[in-house]
């Protein structure tokens, strides 16, 4: 099988990227093919709205973004990670969100089989892991409804300032590959 991982951080050390990095390492182990996009140091532009692909079927844009998207396309279950700003999810990641708006008919059906598994981490700086849930289940059933993905589990990572702190919690380390394994 094919997994795709994607770390929405800015920071080119992240513990969205080691917590992606975790569970492609737990399916690989397992025999998934992976494949990781950071999208800390790409280039790429946000959707215009120009609706060129609804006549179309794809983007008019070709960047970075063009690449996860098509990497997505043909995964059959994705990893999704990234930080929370403000409550909500950064705008880096937010970027890659809309522009899977290609992938959406006009008719709102979604161009992509359904049924493709996924796991969706927020991380914060704050303590509370409740204070920003609704937007980590926003991003599920987004992918759930319009793309019509199966997200299998959902994790909050807290106290994420520190870039090293995702990788020094074992604890955290371990639910993130318990959902992992619920991708294959
Ligand atoms: C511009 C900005 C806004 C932030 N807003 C919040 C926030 O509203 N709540 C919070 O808990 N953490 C907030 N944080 C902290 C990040 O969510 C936290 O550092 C996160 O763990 C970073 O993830 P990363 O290591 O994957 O980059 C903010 C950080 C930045 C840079």
């Amino acid at each position: 099988m094919k997994v795709v991982g994607v770390s929405g951080s800015p920071r080119p050390k992240s513990n969205s990227s080691t917590i992606v990095k975790t569970a492609l390492e737990e399916l690989a182990s397992k025999g998934a093919e992976t494949e990781l996009f950071e999208m800390s140091g790409m280039k790429f532009e946000g959707c215009s709205g120009c609706m060129y692909c609804k006549s179309k079927g794809k983007c008019v844009k070709n960047d970075d973004i063009t690449k996860i998207i098509d990497a997505i396309s043909n995964a059959d279950a994705i990893v999704f990670a990234a930080p929370i700003y403000f409550h909500r999810y950064n705008s880096q990641f937010r970027a890659l969100i809309d522009r899977l708006y290609c992938l959406i008919r006009p008719d709102f059906s979604c161009a992509l089989p359904a049924g493709k598994k996924a796991i969706v981490i927020s991380t914060q700086g704050a303590p509370d892991e409740t204070a920003f849930k609704g937007e980590t289940d926003w991003l599920a059933e987004t992918l759930n409804s319009y793309f019509k993905f199966n997200v299998v589990d959902k994790l909050i990572f807290v106290n994420g300032n520190d870039v090293n702190s995702a990788a020094g919690n074992q604890e955290f380390i371990s639910k993130v590959k318990d959902a992992a394994g619920k991708l294959i």
